[in-house]
């Protein structure tokens, strides 16, 4: 059997390997497994790979050049992904996606610097492919540093606002589509250095001009442009595996954004279009009245006092690390005889399940954290809320104020319930910039200091309560 159909074969097993890892992450149950086989389906296309390439060359420099990118490259991974938090983790897979952008426009230059050869009309599919490839990569590239940049707060969050940002982000796609022809009919280095430069600032255009609140959407759009981006360089490669692994990624990442559009009710072209058609909000300057403080003490007698309780996590729990205290608090309550329930927003955190994953890191139950169109009718029979560092997942602006930025975004409606307890360390905004008329009500009380710090002190001062009397 020769070399390459081991290859071929390999690749065939690395492919289903990374469906049946799809497959296992879809639940819980079986995470863990999906990510086996997707170590074990890289393992194999790596080694494939390797071994292609050993086999095909004669001389030693290619071979040291990938032993040492190689290395490199996983020694920097390994390192970045042992001390990455769980909150960085958007802006690390934002960074990597960006990789994944810069190699399909280097292939792309690649493939045209060395056509091997090819005339006539193969000449011309081939030339389109570097064409398609290397703006699809060069989007994906700014896009995904704007991205990076914004979900690690290095530049703001807000929505890039130009004149006739949608005229930008749709002049772009017409030029580019001049281009490519250009480029196809007679393919020289101007036009495809016009298509680079014209993609890379497309990409920073589209992912700038979406505002925090759509945050989560633009990092699974990445994810879906950085798939085809590396289909695109699996057909200039002729690699199979790159071409089913991209699309695996581009189908699924597209997928997740249209979930989450759905979730969070956003028109899913606007968001993908960099916005367009969404109108710029009003700054809210609006005066919402003075806020109520609450000591720890006090919180507890209203908890000792409840019969049921939800606890509505956020970005700040994770932060603060609360989720241990959080678990603590509430098997301490439900040792009383309290109903304590989790309410977990779509969008609460940084990522996909971020709340759902602390909690069960912490051994909270399963069966008493719901998501938030299971528990949302609940609020108005419930004695206390506890809004453990969230923020905008809980602002009812959302609902209330047309011209908000989060306008139309469904989220808890925390303020239902009897009392509600905002645990935060002071007045400022949650991640989409908006001010939260919720810390002004009259049914709410600001509990300040870190999470942490106050969930214990909670506890603490529950475990002083004596049961019989709580009741
Ligand atoms: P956010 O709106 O981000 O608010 C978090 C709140 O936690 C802040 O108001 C902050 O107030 C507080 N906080 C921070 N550190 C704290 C600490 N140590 N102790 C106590 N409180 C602390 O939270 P959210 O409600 O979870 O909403 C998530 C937001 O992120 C949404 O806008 C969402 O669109 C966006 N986003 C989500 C994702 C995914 S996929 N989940 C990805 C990217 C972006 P203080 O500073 O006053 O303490």
């Amino acid at each position: 059997m020769s070399a390459v159909s081991i290859a071929v074969g390999a690749y065939l097993v690395a492919s289903l390997l990374f469906i049946l890892s799809l497959a296992g992450l879809s639940r819980h149950e079986s995470a863990r497994n999906g990510v086996s086989y997707g170590i074990a389906g890289m393992a194999l296309a790596l080694a494939a790979t390797v071994g292609l390439l050993v086999h095909d060359t004669d001389e030693t420099l290619p071979l040291v050049l990938l032993v040492v990118a190689v290395s490199v490259g996983a020694a920097i991974g390994l390192w970045r992904a042992r001390v990455v938090a769980m909150t960085g983790m958007p802006e690390l897979i934002a960074l990597l996606h960006s990789f994944v952008g810069l190699a399909a426009v280097l292939v792309g230059w690649n493939g045209y610097l060395y056509d091997e050869g090819l005339t006539g009309s193969l000449y011309r599919i081939h030339s389109a492919e570097v064409g398609v490839g290397v703006f699809i990569g060069a989007v994906t590239f700014t896009g995904s540093i704007v991205a990076n940049l914004k979900l690690s707060a290095r530049i703001k969050s807000a929505p890039l606002v130009l004149p006739g940002k949608n005229m930008i982000n749709l002049g772009a796609l017409a030029v580019f589509a001049v281009l490519t022809v250009w480029f196809v009919v007679s393919p020289n280095l101007g036009v495809l250095i016009a298509v680079t430069a014209v993609a890379l600032a497309l990409g920073w255009h589209l992912v700038a001009s979406i505002g925090g609140g759509d945050m989560p959407v633009v990092v699974s759009m990445l994810n879906s442009y950085s798939g085809w981006a590396a289909a695109a360089s699996g057909f200039l490669l002729d690699n199979n595996l790159l071409i089913v692994t991209g699309a695996l990624v581009g189908s699924s990442g597209a997928y997740l954004s249209y979930i989450m559009c759905e979730a969070m009710n956003r028109s899913f072209i606007s968001v993908i279009a960099g916005g367009f058609g969404i109108e710029v909000a009003s700054s809210g300057d609006t005066d919402y009245g003075e806020h109520h403080e609450i000591s720890a003490e006090e919180v507890a007698e209203l908890l000792a006092d409840a019969s049921g309780v939800i606890i509505t996590p956020g970005y700040g729990m994770a932060v603060a690390q609360a989720q241990y205290p959080v678990a603590e608090l509430t098997s301490k309550l439900r040792a009383r005889g309290v109903d304590v329930r989790f309410g977990i927003h779509p969008v609460a955190g940084r990522l996909p399940g971020h709340m759902n994953v602390l909690l069960a890191e912490a051994k909270v139950p399963y069966d008493i954290v719901l998501e938030m169109d299971e528990i949302n009718d609940d609020f108005p029979r419930t004695d206390v809320v506890l809004v453990i560092g969230a923020n905008d997942t809980v602002n009812p602006a959302a609902l209330d104020e047309p011209g908000s930025p989060i306008a139309g975004m469904p989220v808890l409606h925390v303020w239902e319930a009897k009392d509600v307890i905002v645990f935060k360390r002071s007045m400022a905004v949650g991640y989409a910039g908006v001010q939260n008329p919720l810390f002004f009500r009259d049914n709410t009380h600001m509990l300040f200091g870190d999470a942490k710090d106050r969930v214990e002190d909670i506890v603490r001062q529950l475990s002083d309560i004596p049961q019989q009397a709580s009741r």
